[in-house]
């Protein structure tokens, strides 16, 4: 697939680390050009191994619950890239503590609800009146098989990653007859931080969803980053409004 994104230009969101640095080293293999934004300030470092593969990288610390922050990341894309996004990873998320749902405290609640649904909200909305004005565009969102399915003991992040695929539905009709596509996918539990901190709250975690998995392990990052190169790409120039699992077969069960 290698130059599935020759010429473009690509925003991603959470490009520090995990599925957010995967897809970011994808997209540059496949010759995008790369905007990246995170609240991690060695975001800088991703945007420096991508310049060492020779493809043109920015980062900027960004928070995007602030839209101000996405606003200026997309300025500083266009003053050092002379670009503008024509595709959108909105990947940045966040798990919340795993407890009872009655336990969680109300600003636990609202930080995963403002980050994966507000935050990827006001992404898109950042990127899209440029892409209506190009007539072209393509975004993929980092859902979660969380937002296909339930799961215990995360009822903020299932609710927020359900809303993800709302947003996206919803989003691709509106968008859909101006040239722009959006998608999402939905990993299974991928081997990242992210994955690193609920073990460490719940020791038995990673053996509990083992046992769920039917290939009986878990996904590596550039697995759900391919599936987003995918939907990103014009391969998938019939393919908007969908939520691609990229589960390893959780969801089949
Ligand atoms: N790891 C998994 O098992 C898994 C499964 C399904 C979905 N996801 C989703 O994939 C995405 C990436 O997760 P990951 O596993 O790579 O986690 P990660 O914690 O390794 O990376 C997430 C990145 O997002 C950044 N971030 C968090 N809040 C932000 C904000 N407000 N603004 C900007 N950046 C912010 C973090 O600094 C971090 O670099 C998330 O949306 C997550 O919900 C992960």
């Amino acid at each position: 697939m290698a130059g599935s994104l020759a010429g473009r230009t690509a925003l991603v969101t959470g490009a520090a680390a995990g599925i957010g640095r995967a897809i970011a080293l994808a997209a540059a293999r496949e010759g995008a050009a790369l905007i990246l934004g995170d609240m991690a300030e060695n975001g800088e470092k991703v945007a420096e191994e991508l310049r060492d593969m020779g493809a043109p990288a920015i980062f900027r610390r960004t928070d995007i619950r602030r839209r101000s922050d996405v606003d200026e990341l997309l300025a500083l894309g266009k003053e050092k890239l002379g670009r503008v996004p024509d595709i959108l990873f909105a990947n940045a998320g966040v798990e919340g503590a795993i407890s009872a749902p009655w336990e969680v405290p109300e600003v636990d609640f609202m930080r995963v609800i403002e980050t994966n649904i507000v935050g990827t909200w006001q992404t898109m909305a950042a990127v899209l009146p440029a892409m209506v004005k190009n007539g072209k565009g393509s975004i993929v969102a980092t859902s979660s098989v969380a937002g296909l399915v339930g799961a215990g003991g995360l009822a903020a992040y299932v609710a927020s990653k359900h809303g993800v695929v709302g947003l996206v539905r919803s989003v691709a009709i509106d968008v859909a007859r101006l040239g722009i596509r959006v998608n999402a996918i939905c990993p299974g539990m991928i081997e990242t931080a992210m994955v690193d901190r609920l073990q460490e709250a719940v020791p038995e975690f990673r053996s509990a969803i083992l046992a769920l998995k039917p290939m009986g392990r878990l996904g590596h990052p550039s697995e759900a980053a391919e599936a987003a190169i995918w939907l990103a790409s014009d391969a998938a120039s019939f393919v908007t409004g969908h939520a691609l699992a990229v589960d390893g077969g959780y969801g089949a069960q």
